[in-house]
Order: C-alpha cells, then structure tokens, then sequence
C-alpha cells in the first residue's frame, strides 16, 4: 500500500475546482488555467486542487513548475489495468501528476454508479496514494428527516473497510444534489450546512473515534460562489469548496480562493 500524500493541516481550507466537461479545447483550458494562476497566486493558507478533463491533465500538470496548485481527476475505474474501455486507472491518475481524485459525483451516481461501486473506486484510489475527494449528498429533503438517514449510508458505504490511516487521506465534499448546477435554486443556507457538517462528524466520530474525525475536511458544492462562501465558512463551518460553474472563471474563482484565505 501507498500513502506517499501528506496529511494536510486540516486548518488550510481546500478549494477545488470541478471544471466538468469543459471547456471544450486545450487552447481555452490552457487560457483558465493560466488565469486561475494568476488570481490564485498571492494567496496563502488554502489548497488549491484543479480538477480538468482527464485529456487535459498530462499537458496542464506538465507545464506547471508552482507548488500552489494541485491536480485532479474527476473519476477513476477500480482495476489497475485490462480490458476496461474507456476507463482510466489510479496508477495512471498518478503517473500524469494528479495527487487527488473526486469519487462519486453526483453526475456520476446518476449513470449508475452505485454506493458498492463509489467504496471500490475510492478504496482502489487510496490504495495508489491518491487523496480521494469523496461526494456525498441528497438529492431532496423531506421534512420527515429521511435525507439524513440516507446520508449515513451513503458515507458508511463508501467508508467501509477503509482504515483510519486511510481516512486522513479522504476530503468529504458534502453535495446536496438539489443545489449543484445552473438549475439549482442556489446553496443551502449556512446554518443547514452547519447541521450537517456536525451530522458527518459524528458519522465518522462513531466509526473511527474524534481524534481521526478532526482530520476530515468537510467541504461544501453546491452552486458556491463569491457572493455565499464567506458565510458558508463563518457560518456554516465549510472547511473548503467543491466549485463547479464558478470554477471556469477564474476570476471568480480566484475570488473564492481568497475569501476561503481570510475567512
Ligand atoms: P456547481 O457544481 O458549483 O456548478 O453547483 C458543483 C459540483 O457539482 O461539484
């Protein structure tokens, strides 16, 4: 097994950037990323982790000399190698300079990624020394509560079998699928969040024990953007952001970064 990522100080906020499916050339990609270089640059005290198209990872990780900014990938199959069309493996993760995964987007649940198939990939990640960005969230609320039940399994799923030691390398990006996207009606409010960043916390507390919880980020996506994530993190408790549409400008999310810096 391969844990060669530091764990990360869990006071350094985390911003990711989740480009999706865009943008649609390696001229445009490469013009964002030199931009969110620059918006980025000045700013301490926050891990910056960009998540590109796998078919622009190779050329954006190899031409970057920083240390400010970290890759990305925005899924990853379970085997090492064979026959899997299509799919792309931890150890190739690595080997085109990303250090981090996200497992289980919501856009990926969607096509039929089930909760065995989130805990194999992410288990297989982790097992590469990948640092594995693990998507949870409903996709409604109710007012019977239910939504929380279906939290718990979904984190439990995806966490078992996985050891303490590997759980320092999990960054939990708490997603509810009703705020992600343009049709979203916007993020949650920060006191919901609050709720249930303690709600996660106590998830993990009761399977690994509050000394191993307090090295879990707990960040938030969910159409974040410069106008919500200062109180996301005042109020809400968010350690970090998973940042979708915001993320392909860098501008904005430049700005994000910094308010994550300072908050
Ligand atoms: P959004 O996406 O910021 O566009 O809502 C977040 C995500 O899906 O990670």
């Amino acid at each position: 097994m391969c844990y060669n990522i530091c764990t990360m100080a869990k006071s350094k906020k985390i911003v990711i950037a989740n480009w999706k499916m865009n943008p649609s050339t390696l001229a445009e990609a490469k013009k964002l990323f030199e931009g969110i270089k620059k918006t980025t640059s000045r700013v301490a005290n926050v891990q910056t982790i960009v998540c590109p198209p796998f078919i622009y990872l190779t050329e954006l990780s190899k031409n970057y000399s920083g240390n400010k900014i970290a890759f990305g990938g925005q899924n990853v199959f379970w085997e090492s190698g064979g026959a899997r069309t299509g799919e792309i493996s931890p150890p190739m993760l690595k080997n085109v300079g990303a250090q981090f995964v996200i497992v289980g987007h919501s856009e990926r649940r969607v096509q039929g990624e089930d909760f065995n198939i989130v805990h194999k990939k992410a288990r297989a990640a982790l097992k590469e020394g990948l640092r594995v960005i693990l998507c949870i969230g409903e996709r409604e609320r109710d007012k019977e509560a239910t939504y929380l039940s279906f939290i718990k399994e979904e984190l439990e799923s995806a966490l078992s079998g996985i050891s303490s030691k590997m759980l320092s390398h999990i960054i939990i990006a708490y997603e509810p699928i009703w705020a992600i996207g343009k049709a979203a009606k916007g993020a949650m409010e920060p006191q919901e969040l609050h709720e249930m960043t303690i709600f996660i916390k106590k998830i993990i507390t009761e399977k690994y024990g509050r000394q191993h919880t307090l090295k879990v980020p707990i960040i938030y996506g969910g159409s974040a953007e410069p106008g919500n994530v200062e109180t996301l993190i005042t109020k809400g408790m968010a350690d970090g952001f998973l940042v979708g549409r915001a993320s392909l400008d860098a501008d904005s999310f430049g700005f994000i970064v910094k308010t994550a810096s300072t908050s």
